[in-house]
């Protein structure tokens, strides 16, 4: 009988030096299977005495025990090494950093409309919301603008067709019909803002048919033009992050306010760039005044208890100032290289929203 020792050994080295799961199978089958060295053996047992039988049974029983476990053993580690391999190989490296990547960002006039209502949120507006699509009494007569008055062509209005009751329904050509629909539904006093899109047939380098205005309503008791003077320039301060930024009240005429007036912020023209805050030159950024007393009539309000200001600003005429954006054509041609350069990054708080490109702006 073959030395049970060196059986071992040499089955042992065998097994150490297989380099795949197939390999010790086929060690185990050579070794241990029905023909293997030693099945063999163990067959041979039957032809042995008592005696040698007691001597090399347990010797044989362990040796197969021994080689069974050195074959699971082998088989285990070089399963691990090959999941090992492959983890390494397919897996996700998480300390790399993300890299900049494509995210997509802010559009500025979005951005602008985040940090508008939030100055005003913050002085104790709301803000309400109404339909583009708008009927002639909100955004004409109810404002003080009969038909036929001249005024309404100084909206250049898109109509829709008649409907039969001989109404024509418009695309709302400012967001002041607001006023009155917040008038309407409502109890004063009244602190809101409402923005959103207004439409007029216009179009070159600084109107587009479709644009954006925040309109701001504040109806309460004793409200005088003091009140609207104060909740203009703080806005312009905040909004301009100018403490010293330079405005004037232009006297003008809106039907649906009365006194009226028209807001310049002071500038300066270099190099075709406009400064905001230095300088001699006026920009007209909103209009404004005290709520016309018809306009509270019409809305069932007594202007002897009650009195309000209101005004409009342009949204797009505001992120072209405040950055220094050139072409307000270019806002709504979704020119992905346009919304890279002029976007902004989305942060949680909007007000901490970063600019892509450096900001333009006087000092
Ligand atoms: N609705 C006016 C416009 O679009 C602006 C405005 C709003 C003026 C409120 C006065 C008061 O030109």
């Amino acid at each position: 009988m073959q030395d049970l020792q060196s059986l071992e050994t040499e089955i042992t080295a065998k097994l150490a030096v297989a380099t795949s799961v197939g390999d010790v199978e086929n060690i185990r089958i050579a070794e241990l299977g029905k023909k293997g060295r030693v099945s063999l053996l163990m067959r041979e047992l039957g032809k042995m005495t008592p005696e040698e039988k007691n001597e090399f049974g347990p010797k044989l029983n362990q040796l197969k025990n021994t080689l069974n476990a050195a074959v699971i053993n082998r088989k285990n580690t070089l399963e691990e090494e090959t999941l090992n391999i492959k983890l390494q190989s397919e897996g996700v490296d998480i300390s790399l950093s993300a890299g900049s990547g494509d995210n997509g960002s802010i559009h500025p006039i979005t951005q602008v409309l985040d940090e508008v209502t939030e100055i005003f949120t913050e002085m104790g507006f709301s803000v309400a919301e109404g339909p583009e699509i708008e009927e002639d009494f909100y955004n004409f007569t109810a404002l003080n603008i009969p038909e036929e008055h001249p005024a309404r062509q100084m909206h250049d209005t898109f109509y829709f067709p008649e409907d039969d009751e001989g109404n024509r329904k418009v695309l709302r050509t400012h967001t002041s019909p607001m006023q009155i629909r917040t008038m309407l539904e409502g109890e004063p006093p009244y602190r809101i803002i409402a923005p959103g899109r207004t439409y007029r047939n216009d179009s070159d380098a600084t109107h587009t048919p479709m644009f954006h205005q925040v309109e701001a309503l504040v109806i309460d008791k004793n409200i005088h033009m003091g009140h609207l003077k104060w909740c203009i320039e703080e806005f312009c301060k905040k909004f301009y992050e100018r403490d010293d930024i330079k405005i004037r009240f232009r006297p003008s005429y809106f039907p649906f306010t009365e006194p009226s007036a028209e807001v310049d912020i002071g500038c300066s023209f270099k190099d075709g760039e406009i400064l905001i805050g230095e300088g001699d030159d006026w920009l007209e950024i909103m209009g404004c005044g005290m709520v016309n007393e018809r306009v509270l009539e019409n809305v069932n309000l007594d202007p002897k208890e009650y009195q309000g200001f209101a005004f409009g600003l342009g949204l797009d005429r505001a992120a072209m100032l405040k950055w220094g954006i050139p072409d307000l054509r270019e806002f709504f041609t979704s020119d992905l290289r346009w919304l890279k350069h002029y976007g902004f990054q989305a942060l949680d708080i909007p007000s901490l929203s970063t600019r892509n490109s450096s900001i333009k702006r006087g000092k």
